[in-house]
C-alpha cells in the first residue's frame, strides 16, 4: 500500500513582530538577530489565539485541502511542547473543536521540533495497519510560556500551527521512507524544567525568574542540529534507494539560517534547492517543517514528480527525516 500526504494546512497568528520590537524587552538588536539567526520577523499569538485554536485552524485548512470532513478523520496525532492545558492533551480538545467522531487522539508532548515528523512516522504505520485519514498537527505558542527577558532564547521563536492528513495515496505525496531517532543522553541541552515532577512549580521560581526559562546550550544545540539533520537526511535517502542529486527540494526544520546553510553544505545540496522561510517565522518548533512545506507548495516550488526531503531535530534530543514523492 502507498501511504503519504493527502493534504496540508496552516494557521498563523495575525500579529507580526519584527526584530526591532525585541529591543523593548531585552538588550538586543535587529542586526544581531539577523546576523546570528537569519530571522527578521515572527508571528505572535494574540489573546484570541491559542494552541488549540491554531491547531484547529490548521486542521480545518488540511481538511479543506483534501476535500474531507472532520467526520472522515480516524485518528489525531498532535505534536507540541506548548499544550493548551497541562492535562488532558491538546489533541482531545482539538478533536471536540473540530466535531470529529470519538476517534483516538494523542499528543506527542515534549517532542520538540522533530515532533511533526515523528507523528508522520507513526501515522504512516497506522495507515499501513488499516487506518485512513490520520491527522498530524505540529503547533506551538511558545511566546506565551517563554521568558521575554531572556535574550538567549526569546528572539529565536515564533508561534504557528500546520497540519497534514496522512492516508493511502495514488502516487502523489507518497512518503517513500521515514526515519526517526532519539539520543536521550542529550535531554539536558534544550528544554524547560520547572513545572515537572523533578522541580514542581513553586513561588520561589517566580521570585527567581526561573519559572518560564528555557534551558538552551546554543552552541551544543547548533552542533547537534547540523550533525543529526545531515545524518537523518542521508539515512532516509539510503532507505529509499535515492541519492542527494535526486532531491528536488530540501525542506529542513527552520531553526536558524546558519544551521540550514551548514546542513545543505554537508549534504552538498545547492541553496537553490533548499526552502527557507526562517526569516518570516523564526523557529516555530513542531510547526516548522509542515509550514515550510505548505508554503513551498503554495509558491509553486513543489511540482508533480518532485522528490522532497524533510528533516528536523529538536529537544530530546530527537531527530527525524522523511522523503516525499510528489
Ligand atoms: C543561539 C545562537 C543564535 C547564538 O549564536 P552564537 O553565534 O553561538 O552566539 P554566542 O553563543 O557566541 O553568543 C555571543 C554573545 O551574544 C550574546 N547574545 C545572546 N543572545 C543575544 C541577543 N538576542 N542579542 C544580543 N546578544 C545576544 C550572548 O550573551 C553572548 O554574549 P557574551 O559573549 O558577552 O557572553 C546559536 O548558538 C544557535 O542558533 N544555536 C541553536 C539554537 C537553536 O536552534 N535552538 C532551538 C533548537 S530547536
Amino acid at each position: 500500500m502507498r501511504v503519504g500526504f493527502l493534504s496540508l494546512g496552516v494557521c498563523l497568528p495575525k500579529r507580526i513582530m519584527a526584530n526591532d520590537e525585541w529591543s523593548r524587552y531585552v538588550d538586543t538588536s535587529d542586526e544581531w538577530i539577523r546576523e546570528r539567526t537569519g530571522i527578521e520577523r515572527r508571528r505572535i499569538a494574540g489573546p484570541e489565539e491559542g494552541t488549540a485554536t491554531l491547531a484547529e485552524g490548521a486542521a480545518r485548512a488540511a481538511l479543506d485541502d483534501a476535500s474531507l470532513q472532520a467526520a472522515d478523520l480516524e485518528e489525531i496525532i498532535l505534536a507540541t511542547d506548548t499544550p493548551e492545558v497541562y492535562s488532558p492533551d491538546t489533541a482531545a480538545i482539538v478533536q471536540h473543536g473540530l466535531g470529529c467522531r470519538e476517534i483516538p487522539t494523542y499528543d506527542l508532548a515534549g517532542s520538540g521540533c522533530a515532533g511533526f515528523l515523528q507523528g508522520v512516522d507513526i501515522a504512516c504505520s497506522r495507515v499501513r495497519t488499516g487506518r485512513r485519514n490520520v491527522l498530524v498537527i505540529g503547533v506551538e505558542v511558545i511566546s506565551r510560556i517563554m521568558s521575554w527577558q531572556d535574550r538567549n532564547t526569546c528572539v529565536l521563536f515564533g508561534d504557528a500551527a500546520a497540519a497534514a492528513i496522512v492516508g493511502p495515496v495514488n502516487g502523489a505525496g507518497e512518503v517513500l521512507a521515514v526515519v526517526a531517532g532519539t539520543e536521550g543522553g542529550k535531554a539536558g541541552i534544550l528544554g524547560k524544567e520547572i513545572g515537572g515532577t523533578r522541580r514542581p512549580f513553586g513561588p520561589e521560581h517566580v521570585a527567581s525568574g526561573e519559572y518560564n526559562r528555557l534551558i538552551m546550550n546554543g552552541r551544543e544545540v547548533y552542533k547537534e542540529a547540523v550533525t543529526r539533520m545531515t545524518a537523518a537526511a542521508r539515512e532516509v535517502l539510503d532507505r529509499a534507494g535515492k541519492r542527494v542529486e535526486d532531491v528536488t527540494l530540501f525542506v529542513p526544520h527552520q531553526a536558524n539560517l546558519r544551521i540550514l546553510h551548514s546542513v545543505a553544505e554537508h549534504l552538498q545540496l545547492p541553496l537553490e534547492r533548499v526552502y527557507i522561510n526562517v526569516q518570516d517565522y523564526g523557529n516555530t518548533g513542531s510547526a516548522s517543517v509542515p509550514l515550510a512545506l505548505w508554503e513551498a507548495r503554495a509558491k509553486g516550488r513543489v511540482r508533480p514528480g518532485d522528490l522532497v526531503l524533510l528533516t528536523a531535530f529538536g529537544a530530546g534530543f530527537h531527530w527525524a527525516a522523511a522523503l516525499i514523492q510528489y
